[in-house]
């Protein structure tokens, strides 16, 4: 048999892409409901938010940390399958890899040691301040992994040369304009508006799991009510988000578009926009397909009349597939829309108060997150399969960027261990965010208590911080397994303790108060 390596080396990357893919835009759109939930606490001081926030915060670090770990294994990638790309774009991605480093990943996981362990020992407003550094770190890192895809979509701001050993490669002429390439803004605020609507549709299946199992419900409604209105506002910025990025497909990537609207033959009259349907190559046609005629004309050229130009105005050589481009971009579409309904329907059906009864509706919300994650791969797949055949548009070929050295066989093995790793890494994922939403939120009556043993510390705000660091670093990575609550004290008699030490528990957690009472202090809370 015959084995591809540029076909192997592709599929390899797309596996582990998309594995990484679950993680970041997670991370970022929990990021925002995060400062969200933490701003209320700020505002409000009732701890009911504060229990909310330390929910959203474990599972967030959860997330963070599969995102980097996942993360890397691309990196290495780009130099073991893709030695000449990587030579080739070496210097365009090297800046802007090098940028998210610095700028992004230091603040994002700087910050989040303190989001993690610093509830008890930083003022609540440097805590909120820590929260919005790593939100804002965390899209900051988006922001430089963007460019460097849209650089490959749109190059700008380069030109070519021929190293020493023969090489071509391109090389940063204008790092503005590199940045600012012609696809990057749009791109940009995209990706962000998919991440938001993972995290809001994320937060919603939570709410919407509790209701159905009648626990947290007091957490459970607060979280639908945040997390409609966040799922609203994305999903419908989203639509004109898409828009204006098929818009900018039309003019960059004329292909693309062709691709993505199964349009083979450009014709005199207008040109249909396609709602679904069946590209079939070799008729080169869209079949069962419902169509809007003269849509498509209309959205690229204001009228309906004018034809867009299809895949025949181009070499064979230089034509993307359409079959995979056409079906992940209307199903992108489809999602979207499906999105506004639910998160609409949701809002008005809230202001009746008839939300909480509608069960079928409830499941909906529940499985609706897978809905947000295959959106997003959906995305990407027919962003990045319908710039082929080229891995940089118009400079570089994908068959030309693999590595010379490496066989199929070897692409093949290294992607049967990445199947077997990221299967084991993907059920050990569910099971601890499983066990953590299975756990809910902290009981708002223990973080009374606990609040009530911290008040003097809550005051020291910067110098607090510096200390809290500075004891991070000197205790090493040790200190990072202790939960957020902090240390034993070494002296367990609670006279003896200082004051900037959290107190021990003198019962067990458990025989506070009876499960029932505890039930009924949660649901008491707004
Ligand atoms: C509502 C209608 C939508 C429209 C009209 C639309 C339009 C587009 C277009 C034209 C692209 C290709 C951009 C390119 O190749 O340069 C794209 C890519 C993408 N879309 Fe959508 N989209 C919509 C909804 C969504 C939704 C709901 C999500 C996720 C929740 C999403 C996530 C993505 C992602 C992740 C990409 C890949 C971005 C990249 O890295 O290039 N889109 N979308």
């Amino acid at each position: 048999m015959h084995l591809d390596v540029v076909l192997l080396s592709r599929l390899q990357f797309a596996l582990t892409l998309m594995f990484h893919y679950i993680f970041p835009p997670l991370t970022i759109g929990l990021g925002l409901l995060m400062v969200i939930i933490e701003w209320l606490w700020l505002k409000t001081k009732d701890p009911f938010y504060k229990s909310m926030a330390l929910f959203w915060t474990k599972l967030f670090a959860i997330n963070f940390a599969m995102g980097v770990a996942t993360g890397l294994v691309m990196e290495f990638q780009f130099g073991t399958n893709w030695a000449i790309y990587s030579r080739f774009v070496g210097d365009i991605f090297g800046s802007a890899l090098a940028s998210e480093a610095i700028f992004a990943f230091f603040l994002e996981s700087g910050f989040l040691a303190v989001l993690v362990f610093g509830w008890d020992r930083v003022s609540p407003k440097m805590h909120f301040f820590s929260t919005c550094m790593v939100a804002l770190g965390s899209l900051f890192s988006s922001v430089w992994i963007t460019i460097a895809n849209s650089w490959q979509q749109t190059p700008a701001g380069y030109h070519i040369v021929k190293s020493a050993n023969g090489f071509w490669r391109a090389e940063v002429t204008d790092f503005w304009a590199m940045c600012f390439n012609p696809s990057m803004v749009h791109r940009m605020l995209h990706v962000w508006l998919g991440c938001f609507i993972l995290g809001a549709f994320f937060a919603l299946s939570i709410g919407a799991l509790y209701i159905l199992k009648k626990q947290h419900t007091a957490f459970a409604k607060k979280t639908i009510e945040i997390s409609l209105a966040y799922a609203a506002i994305s999903s419908l910025s989203m639509l004109a988000s898409g828009h204006f990025q098929a818009d900018a497909v039309a003019v960059n990537q004329p292909t693309k578009l062709a691709a993505f609207e199964g349009h083979y033959k450009t014709g005199s009259g207008g040109t249909p926009l396609y709602a679904f349907g069946w590209p079939d190559d070799k008729e080169e046609k869209v079949k069962f397909g419902l169509a809007v005629p003269g849509m498509l004309s209309m959205l690229v050229h204001g009228n309906f009349n004018q034809p867009v130009t299809g895949l025949d105005k181009f070499a064979e050589e230089d034509r993307p597939p359409v079959f995979i481009p056409f079906q992940t971009y209307h199903l992108m579409i489809a999602l979207g829309m499906a999105f506004i309904v639910l998160s609409l329907l949701g809002l008005v059906l809230l202001k009746f108060n008839l939300l909480y009864q509608q069960r079928w509706l409830m499941w909906l919300y529940v499985f609706g997150v897978l809905g947000a994650y295959t959106a997003n791969e959906a995305g990407w797949i027919a962003a990045e399969v319908g710039r082929q055949p080229w891995v940089v548009y118009g400079l570089l070929r994908t068959k030309d960027g693999v590595s010379h050295s490496v066989t199929a066989e070897q692409v093949l093995g290294s992607m049967i261990m990445f199947g077997i790793l990221y299967s084991f890494l993907f059920v050990v994922w569910v099971m601890v965010m499983n066990t953590r939403i299975q756990a809910g939120p902290p009981v708002v009556a223990d973080i009374v208590k606990e609040d009530e043993k911290l008040a003097p510390i809550s005051k020291k705000g910067v110098g607090q911080f510096m200390a809290v660091v500075g004891n991070l670093l000197q205790r090493g990575p040790a200190s990072l397994s202790e939960t957020w609550r902090g240390p034993e004290p070494t002296n367990t008699s609670p006279e003896s303790v200082p004051e900037s030490v959290p107190k021990p528990e003198l019962e067990p957690e458990k025989e506070l108060k009876p499960e029932k009472e505890k039930e009924q202090i949660e649901e008491d809370q707004p």
